[in-house]
């Protein structure tokens, strides 16, 4: 009898002091992740978020070490079976750092404006989504941004030149959505780093501001928009080497003999415009690593001799009166 309830006594201190020692969970995080929950309906997806357990160890969340108090930093829902909108809760987590709905094609109505009290997010991820709407003025209120990612939705009007205020952006890719009216004048003068800026398969018009040929980007993709006009400030020698710039599947309209390219390109894809004029002589002195120039109106011969001749004819083909290796030798 004794013996039993010794060992009794032992096994549930011992419960008792795990269970207390896992449970690093804040209150008031678990609280509003169980109403993100049910905002949800309860999906099968978030099984694991269960109250009587430490939402730290919980499917799709991450805490911070002591220094934060383990609240909650990171909420990445993705691929889950979820219908409605994106709870307002999401804005009562404010040590979130990571913020990620991706994959939910049922994900419906506008991005949620609680976002705006996130001011610790660094990271900002909503794609492939049923999201519509506008992008949100608030963004760039929140000073710690360094990815924004909402490529593959439905998003509608125009970009906000106000994103160009936020001093730790590394990416903004905006692909893949309906997006419509200019590339903002203000994305000249990114006040703090230069971002890689990913803009393709939107329905942006108008032409490139000129303030951003003062800027040395990494990576510009601004293909299949309907954006016009010279593109040419985009490129020359004093250029970082490496960029990649894809311009391709636009209306950009000018002459190409006197674009001049830096020492080494990454990838230069300017397929499907309205370029003239002929290939300058001086890009055989660059390394290319990838170039498309094709479906445009360009002619003469293309010179012979660096890496221009490492592409094939695909790299070169339909355009006005283009000749010469690899190519057909005369036109
Ligand atoms: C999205 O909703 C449609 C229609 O209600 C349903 O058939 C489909 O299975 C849902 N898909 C996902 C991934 O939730
Ligand atoms: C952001 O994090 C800091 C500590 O890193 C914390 O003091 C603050 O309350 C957090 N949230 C907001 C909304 O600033
Ligand atoms: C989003 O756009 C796609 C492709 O244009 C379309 O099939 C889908 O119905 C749209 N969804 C919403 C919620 O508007
Ligand atoms: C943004 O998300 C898309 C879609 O999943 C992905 O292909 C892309 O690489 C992401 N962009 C960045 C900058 O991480
Ligand atoms: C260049 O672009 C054209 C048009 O999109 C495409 O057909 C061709 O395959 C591309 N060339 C290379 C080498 O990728």
């Amino acid at each position: 009898m004794e013996k039993t309830t010794t060992l009794f006594l032992l096994f549930s201190t011992l419960l008792l002091t795990t269970s207390l020692a896992k449970d690093l969970c804040h209150k008031d995080d678990k609280n509003t992740l169980l109403k993100i929950k049910k905002s949800l309906n309860n999906p099968y997806h978030l099984a694991s978020w269960d109250p009587e357990t430490d939402c730290c160890s919980w499917y799709s969340i991450e805490c911070g070490d002591a220094s934060v108090n383990h609240r909650v930093t990171s909420l990445y829902i993705e691929y889950g079976k979820f219908s409605g909108q994106i709870p307002p809760e999401v804005g009562d987590l404010p040590f979130l750092k990571y913020l990620a709905f991706h994959k939910l094609p049922n994900l419906t109505g506008h991005i949620q404006p609680t976002i705006a009290k996130l001011k610790n997010l660094t990271y900002l991820r909503l794609s492939w989504t049923s999201l519509t709407g506008p992008i949100p003025e608030f963004l760039s209120q929140l000073e710690n941004l360094e990815i924004i990612n909402l490529s593959f939705n439905n998003l509608t009007g125009s970009i906000p030149s106000s994103l160009s205020s936020l001093q730790k952006l590394e990416y903004i890719d905006l692909s893949r959505n309906k997006l419509t009216g200019p590339i903002p004048e203000s994305f000249g003068s990114f006040s703090g780093r230069i971002p890689n800026l990913l803009l393709s398969h939107n329905q942006l018009s108008g032409s490139i501001p000129k303030s951003l040929g003062k800027l040395d980007f990494d990576q510009i993709d601004f293909s299949r928009n309907k954006l016009q006009g010279d593109a040419s400030i985009l490129f020359g020698t004093s250029k970082r080497a490496w960029s990649n710039i894809d311009i391709s599947r636009n209306k950009f309209q000018f002459d190409l003999s006197k674009v001049m390219l830096t020492k080494t390109v990454g990838r230069l894809d300017l397929n499907h415009n309205g370029i003239t004029g002929n290939i300058p002589v001086q890009w055989t002195k660059s390394d290319i690593y990838s170039l498309n120039v094709s479906y445009n109106r360009l002619c003469g011969r293309i010179p012979q001799g660096g890496d221009l001749q490492k592409f094939d004819s695909y790299s070169y083909f339909h355009n006005k009166c283009l000749f010469g290796a690899p190519l057909p030798t005369s036109k």
